[in-house]
C-alpha cells in the first residue's frame, strides 16, 4: 500500500471524495492544487503547484511514493495532455511506486471531441512511460449529465440528441476508485453506472425532477460525434456497476 499519495485533482468532485476515502484507509494524502485554500483540511497535506504550467511540482513530488492524477483541464485539452506528460516525467525522476490516471469509458472511440482525443492520448503516454501504473475509466457522472440536460430553454419542446449514456454515482466512483488504487493494479479498469439510458429518457427524468412538462424530441443528425454517440461508445455494459440510478440521484440531489 502506498505510504504518501500525491492526488493531482483532490480539490475536484471525484478528487475531493477519494481523498476522503484514501486518508480514511490510513494513507498520507497530499493534494495538488493551484491555489491552497484559505483554512486547509488538516486531514491531508497540501502542495501549491499547476501540472499544466509546471510550477511547484519539484516540490509537490518530494518523499511520495505514489500518484493519483484526477485533475483535468478540459477547456485546454492541448496543454493539459502535455501536462500529463510532465506529471510522468515528475513521477518516472521521483521513481514512483505506482501511477493511476483516471480515464473516461469509451474516448478512443469518440470523434470530434479535443477533450476526449487527449484523455485518449494521456492514456497511450502513460501505457508508453515505463511507469508501473493503472488507468480507472468511468462514465459520465450523475452531476455532469444533469448540468447538459438542465437548461431547459422555454420552448415547449425538448430536442435532445439520438445517444446513449450510463451516468453513475460520484461517491461510488469514489469508493471504487480509492480500492483500485489500494489494490495497486496494474491494468485498465472501468466502472459504470447502473443503465444505460437513451438522451431522451434521461431529459424526461430530468424534466420530472424539474416539475417541468415538455414533449422531450430525439434528434438523429449525420454528425460523426452524434452517430458515435447513438451506437453507446460512451457506454460500457460489462464494466463493474454502481448502484444508485440518475432518476435517484435526481430525487436526493435536486
Ligand atoms: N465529470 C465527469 O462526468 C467525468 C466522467 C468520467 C471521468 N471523469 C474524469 O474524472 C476526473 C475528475 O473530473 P471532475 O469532474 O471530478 O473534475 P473537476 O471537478 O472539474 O475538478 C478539476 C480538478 O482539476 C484540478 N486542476 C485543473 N487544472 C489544474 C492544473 N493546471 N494544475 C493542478 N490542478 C488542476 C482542479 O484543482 P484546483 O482548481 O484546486 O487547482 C480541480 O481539483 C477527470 O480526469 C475527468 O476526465 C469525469
Amino acid at each position: 500500500m502506498a505510504r504518501r499519495i500525491l492526488v493531482t485533482g483532490g480539490t475536484g468532485t471525484l478528487g475531493r471524495r477519494v481523498t476522503r476515502e484514501l486518508a480514511q484507509a490510513g494513507v498520507t494524502v497530499r493534494v495538488l492544487t493551484r491555489s491552497l485554500p484559505a483554512q486547509p483540511d488538516p486531514h491531508y497535506e497540501w502542495a501549491e503547484g499547476d501540472y499544466v504550467r509546471g510550477a511547484g511540482l519539484a516540490q509537490a513530488f518530494e518523499d511520495v511514493d505514489a500518484v493519483l492524477h484526477t485533475a483535468h483541464d478540459p477547456q485546454q485539452p492541448g496543454r493539459d495532455l502535455a501536462g500529463v506528460a510532465r506529471l510522468h516525467s515528475f513521477s518516472l525522476a521521483a521513481g514512483i511506486r505506482h501511477f493511476t490516471q483516471v480515464g473516461i469509458v469509451g474516448v478512443e472511440r469518440m470523434p470530434g471531441l479535443a477533450y476526449y482525443a487527449a484523455k485518449a492520448r494521456a492514456e497511450e503516454l502513460l501505457r508508453r512511460s515505463g511507469l508501473p501504473a493503472s488507468v480507472f475509466r468511468a462514465t459520465q457522472f450523475h452531476p455532469f449529465v444533469h448540468s447538459l440536460l438542465s437548461d431547459l430553454g422555454r420552448l415547449p419542446l425538448l430536442p435532445v440528441p439520438q445517444g446513449l449514456l450510463q451516468p453513475v454515482d460520484v461517491d461510488e466512483v469514489a469508493a471504487a476508485l480509492a480500492e483500485h488504487v489500494l489494490r495497486g493494479q496494474h491494468d485498465t479498469e472501468s466502472f459504470a453506472g447502473p443503465q444505460v439510458l437513451s438522451i431522451a429518457e434521461l431529459a424526461g427524468q430530468t424534466l420530472a425532477a424539474a416539475g417541468q412538462h415538455k414533449r422531450v424530441v430525439s434528434l438523429k443528425l449525420p454528425v460523426p460525434m452524434l452517430r458515435a454517440l447513438h451506437r453507446g461508445v460512451l457506454t460500457d455494459p460489462g464494466a463493474a456497476r454502481g448502484k444508485r440510478t440518475f432518476a435517484e440521484w435526481l430525487a436526493t440531489e435536486k
